[in-house]
């Protein structure tokens, strides 16, 4: 770590509790955060992780409309899916809260607040667009038009999602809301808004010429985000779900989820220690570290530090890692549409398999470029790299040493120049493991670390134990001696990849690790209720600080020639990880194919309901005139040399009558006979291929064109009128 620094703080963008975190969020954001912070815990920093969900704003009060229950309901159902399944994987983060914490309500209204007395925002009137009927402001999200740039009429008030401009509702034709499809209004409404023109000089100066060293895709976006100009930024809405804007006459004004939600970071670490969170944002020894996906630049490199230079208080990240997007299957993940692998299922899907999907999303990780995840590659990674690789070398090393040895490290009796030539490219490993981390290159520094079971198995390979064995046990103990040290190697070098597997080889090893320590108890005053709970993860066990018992690794033990001393008695042999049969990833492949049937099948339907408008109105005189009726279908046949025709003789409860429908295609006559249906009783009668027809059957047309009749909930007399 830098000289200068005394701790990190490592923060993960807040997911937004209306859903559960997938795949891409997992390479992206949080797998690589939590390499990084168990690497430093390795090496015995200090540093305190911190996450949580982000529970305002309003895509979720959309959810909730829909969903018939209030926006808390939505937050409360996602934070815990979310939060266990972070744990699930091995996410250890020291403090896991919300948004919606009555610390984290204090401290956002508060820190509004000195900014607002401090004269740091512009207050100005705007109009903007009222949906009258929703009796509601409308953020540009939810509106809806077309699009002036190349006429999609489904355009976003923010965004054409056809053709990629980034619109504002003003330029939208004929824009509507997308709450109730109604008119919209223009109406006055009084704002807050951060000058980000002011800081533009100050960012220009601090990102640009301070911080050249970060990734090129971060600095990237923010070269043209600066070069392109600032613009004041609002910092509340007007909405109902949120921080209520703590002045007065900002009733129906809430914070702007975007202002609310990175100070979440900041009141979490408050919630977590009372008493010395100060000294993890305002002291100049401590390295602030952002993970953030690619989507979260702006707001992580330019809106957020600029609110914190506006305070003035505190300090301003050191480095904002962001990745660029995991595709799936070659097609953007799409929460909407359900393409996506949801992490709680996966736990669910795949027991014991947490450090696979760490794994495969590390060595994929979107770090320079979008990057692909697909179930064949997971499969291979598992199946040729850790259970060909991994797992096998150090099995045979295991395997072999409870055979010959009866479980115990050999003594080095016989070495030979291959032995030293393959131990002393340990060290060279750990520092490019380290050094890589260190500059945010996961893949890299997980191809080091797998390079040292390539080694092993190359030794193996090499030195054949099991050959020698029959001729010569001391060169046999000391080739299991080395093969063993190896494999002491990849319990110190994994723990930060894959905590899971690293700690059930320390057991087959029958070693323990000093992985640091964590700030999970928090201190006098934390909030219980969001502290950790034993039992969330099996993983959580190897970062509780030093085993006082038996033989403890470290970080510094990792490429040591003799880390396991001669005589050292090793635990059971386990396998460290399983194949992967074809049909499991073939089922999850399935299981994507038919989300994406089922979103073809309601994007067909939506079009066929936007094909059939509302017609005309009618006068309830006009409906006044049509009778329509219960009735029961009493016989029926096929219209002899027709396909769509069936004649049915139905009871209408007034008198027993004929009726000529086109309904064949759907229906046989033995599937309509006893059937209760509606009619239009009195339909002027028409002749059908002769047939006298005396009204009509009442029909629903479904998006596939399939016609359905409607059937009473419960069985009717007939002729019951309806209206
Ligand atoms: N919820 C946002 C997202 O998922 C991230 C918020 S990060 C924070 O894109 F800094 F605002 F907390
Ligand atoms: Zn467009």
């Amino acid at each position: 770590m830098d000289k200068n620094f005394e701790r990190t703080l490592v923060t993960c963008a807040l997911p937004y509790a209306n859903g559960p975190v997938h795949i891409g969020h997992l390479a992206g954001v949080y797998v690589p955060a939590d390499i990084y912070v168990r690497y430093l815990r390795l090496r015995g920093e200090d540093v305190l992780f911190i996450c949580g969900s982000d529970e305002h704003g309003v895509p979720i009060t959309i959810k909730a409309k829909k969903q018939g229950c209030t926006p808390q309901d939505v937050v409360d159902k996602y934070h815990n899916i979310i939060k266990h399944s972070f744990a699930g994987l091995g996410i250890n983060f020291d403090i896991y809260s919300r948004t919606t914490s009555d610390t984290h309500h204090r401290n956002a209204a508060a820190f509004f607040r000195r900014l607002y007395e401090d004269g740091k925002f512009i207050e100005k009137e705007s109009e903007q667009y009222y949906d009258e009927e929703a009796k509601t402001f409308l953020a540009d999200r939810y509106i809806v038009g077309t699009c002036p740039k190349c006429g999609n009429e489904g355009a976003y008030g923010d965004q054409c999602e056809k053709c990629g401009s980034t619109l504002s509702p003003d330029e939208l034709i004929n824009p509507k809301s997308a709450l109730s499809g109604g008119e919209l209004v223009k109406k006055t409404t009084k704002h807050w808004y951060l000058p980000l023109d002011q800081y533009e000089g100050w960012l220009k100066e601090w990102i640009l010429e301070g911080h050249k060293e970060w990734k090129t895709n971060v600095y990237g976006q923010c070269k043209s985000w600066l070069d392109g100009g600032l613009q004041p930024r609002a910092v509340s809405r007007d909405l109902d779900w949120g921080v209520p804007v703590p002045v007065e006459g900002a009733e129906g004004k809430v914070l702007y989820v975007w202002f609310d939600a990175p100070i979440g970071y900041i009141s979490n670490t408050m919630e977590l220690l009372p008493q010395s969170w100060e000294k993890w944002w305002k002291s100049g020894d401590t390295k602030l570290v952002h993970f953030i996906g690619k989507d979260n630049i702006v707001f992580h490199c330019i809106v957020f530090p600029s609110m914190l230079k506006a305070d003035g208080t505190y300090i301003l990240p050191d480095n904002v890692p962001a990745n660029e997007f995991l595709n799936l299957e070659g097609d953007k993940i799409s929460t909407s549409k359900n393409w996506a692998v949801w992490l709680n299922e996966y736990l669910e899907e795949f027991p014991d398999k947490e450090d696979v999907l760490r794994y495969v999303l590390c060595a994929n990780a979107p770090e320079t470029k979008d990057n692909d995840f697909t179930w064949k590659d997971f499969q291979a990674r598992n199946n040729s790299e850790l259970v060909a690789i991994f797992g096998n070398f150090v099995n045979r090393a295991v395997v072999l040493t409870h055979k010959y040895f009866a479980g115990k490290v050999p003594a080095n009796l016989k070495p030979e120049p291959i032995d030293a030539e393959t131990l002393s490219q340990i060290p060279a490993i750990r520092k490019s493991i380290g050094e890589n981390i260190e500059n945010y290159k996961f893949r890299e520094a997980l191809k080091e670390a797998m390079n040292i079971a390539r080694i092993g198995n190359k030794y193996l390979t090499d030195t054949e134990p099991w050959k020698v064995a029959k001729t010569d046990m001391d060169r046999t103990a000391s080739i299991l001696n080395v093969s063993l040290q190896l494999c002491a190697d990849l319990a110190v070098a994994f723990e930060p990849f894959l905590p899971f597997s690293a700690e059930k080889l320390r057991k087959i090893l029958n070693v323990g690790i000093s992985a640091g320590f964590d700030h999970r108890a928090g201190e006098e005053g934390s909030i219980k209720d969001n502290m950790f709970k034993d039992g969330e993860s099996a993983a959580l066990h190897t970062s509780g600080g030093v085993q006082s018992e038996g033989l403890v690794l470290s970080w510094e033990s990792l490429g040591n020639d003799v880390i396991l001393p001669e005589g050292h008695l090793l635990g059971e042999p386990v396998l460290l990880f399983s194949k992967i049969e074809d049909s499991v990833v073939e089922a999850q492949v399935n299981k994507l194919k038919e989300a994406k049937a089922a979103n073809e099948a309601a994007a067909k339907a939506a079009e066929v309901l936007k094909a059939a408008p509302q017609k005309a109105g009618c006068t309830f005189e006009d409906f006044e005139k049509m009778d329509i009726r219960t009735a029961t279908v009493l016989e029926a046949e096929r219209v002899p040399k027709t396909d769509k025709l069936l004649k049915l003789t139905i009871d209408t409860g007034i008198d027993k009558r004929t009726i000529v429908s086109g309904i064949a295609e759907y229906y046989t006559p033995e599937q309509m006979l006893g059937r209760q249906i509606c009619i239009l009783a009195n339909l002027a009668p028409r002749k059908i291929r002769g047939i006298e027809s005396k009204g009509m059957i009442l029909m629903a047309r479904q998006p596939d064109g399939k016609m359905r009749f409607i059937t009473p909930e419960e069985t009717l007399t007939n002729g019951a009128e309806i209206g």
